[in-house]
């Protein structure tokens, strides 16, 4: 599948091997950034990697800034865009199965290269369960939908 990925200075190294993992897992990647260490903003990334998704061009994506709640924050305002972030493997999982998360979100800061090339792994290769959590990511979609129209 194809993955969008994005980072700001704080993720940049673990983008890096994440990017390598999913080459070897045969995804097509496409990167949207950052690429240097300079300080930047994580906005910034995060919008194109939330765009990405939400528009079609990428079937999932994954970001990473120090925390993870800055790209948390800025993915999460796109449509159709269902963004977790999981410092640990049974989010990870879970995100997958029950919330049928399209962008994963790393914290750079606070999980090691190991830890997220195994959440990355867990989090690619896990389904949507369905059954009862498909009426639930509909109820996402309807709110999303009624906010849209107050606008
Ligand atoms: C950058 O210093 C840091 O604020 C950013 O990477 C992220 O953690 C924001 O949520």
């Amino acid at each position: 599948m194809l993955v969008a990925v994005g980072s700001d200075h704080a993720g940049l190294d673990l983008k890096q091997e994440i990017i390598k993992l999913l080459a070897e897992l045969k995804h097509d990647v496409s990167d949207y950034g950052t690429d240097t260490p300079l300080s930047v903003d994580y906005p910034d990334f995060g919008e194109k990697v939330a765009e990405a998704v939400s528009s079609g061009k990428a079937e999932r994506g994954i970001l990473i800034c120090g925390t993870g709640i800055g790209m948390s924050i800025v993915a999460n305002k796109f449509p159709n865009v269902r963004a977790a972030l999981c410092n640990e493997l049974f989010s990870a999982k879970m995100s997958r199965m029950h919330n049928d998360a399209n962008i994963l979100v790393l914290g750079g800061r606070i999980i090691g290269r190991d830890l997220g090339k195994e959440i990355v792994r867990t989090w690619i290769d896990t389904g949507f369960e369905n059954a009862r959590h498909t009426d639930r990511i509909k109820k996402i979609s309807a709110i999303e939908k009624k906010i849209h129209e107050q606008k």
